[in-house]
């Protein structure tokens, strides 16, 4: 899985064999600057998940209930839910699992596939004091896989497991039968996720430690407009084949 935003990488991730999409609230770190996912609203999300839909109609698409959607009851939910569908989400993903439990029966139960997103949840960075590994101790590592095992119980189809250690990973996705996605959750889960903008290098500043970077993408944006600028300062661009007779 990857979390792409826009037709053009969505279109590239399918085409490449990418399995399912995330318009994931890193959305609003990603493109639009912002220094958390708690900015991300419902229509920013529901505007990427419109382009990422267009670009690929036959798509697993996942949409993030973004911060602040999904607590303040049923009614608030349920909008921000249909919001998703209808710009082309396949099925929601929100994040925790305590007092979410009846939004995400709720949601189920409205035809709408949930997704839950449990160990490091960055909507909650504020109270988890940062971006930090979770379930470090034996109390920590018995609530995840309670959460996890609830979140079977209350019928979510998978979850995204992130930042936990390798051995918690591994003894998470064994107990439960659902896919089990992780990112800086080793390898013994079922799937991996990385935002794409991470695996491209295109992401700036220092990357968390599960992040592999596949290609060093801002050096070769940065070098495309350094050499478009020199030769549009050196009359190179645009060549007479470039221009009309
Ligand atoms: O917002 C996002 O892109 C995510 C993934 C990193 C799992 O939630």
């Amino acid at each position: 899985m990857l979390s792409v935003y826009d037709a053009v990488f969505a279109r590239l991730a399918v085409d490449a064999g990418v399995n399912t999409l995330l318009v994931g609230d890193s959305v609003a770190m990603a493109l639009y600057g912002f220094e958390s996912t708690i900015h991300a609203t419902v229509e920013m999300i529901a505007s990427h998940v419109g382009a990422v839909r267009r670009a690929c109609p036959g798509a697993f698409i996942v949409a993030d209930l973004p911060f602040g959607s999904y607590r303040r009851g049923l009614k608030t939910a349920m909008k921000a839910v249909e919001a998703m569908a209808r710009a082309g989400a396949s099925a929601v993903k929100l994040e925790g699992v305590v007092g979410n439990e009846k939004i995400v029966s709720h949601v189920i139960e409205s035809g709408i596939p949930v997704m839950g997103h449990i160990g490091l949840t960055p909507q909650s960075v504020l109270a988890l004091g940062g971006y930090k590994v979770q379930g470090g101790t034996e109390e920590g590592a018995a609530r995840l896989i309670e959460d996890a095992k609830e979140l079977e119980d209350l019928g979510a189809f998978s979850l995204v497991l992130e930042c936990v250690s390798r051995s918690l990973g591994s003894r998470i996705s064994s107990s439960l039968s659902i896919p089990v996605i992780g990112i800086g959750a080793g390898a013994e889960v079922d799937g991996q996720v990385l935002v794409a903008s991470d695996l491209l290098g295109l992401s700036p500043g220092r990357s968390p430690r599960f992040v592999r970077r596949y290609l060093d993408g801002a050096a070769l944006v940065s070098k495309a407009f350094e050499e478009f600028c020199r030769q549009v300062g050196e009359a190179q661009y645009p060549s007479e084949s470039e221009s009309y007779d």
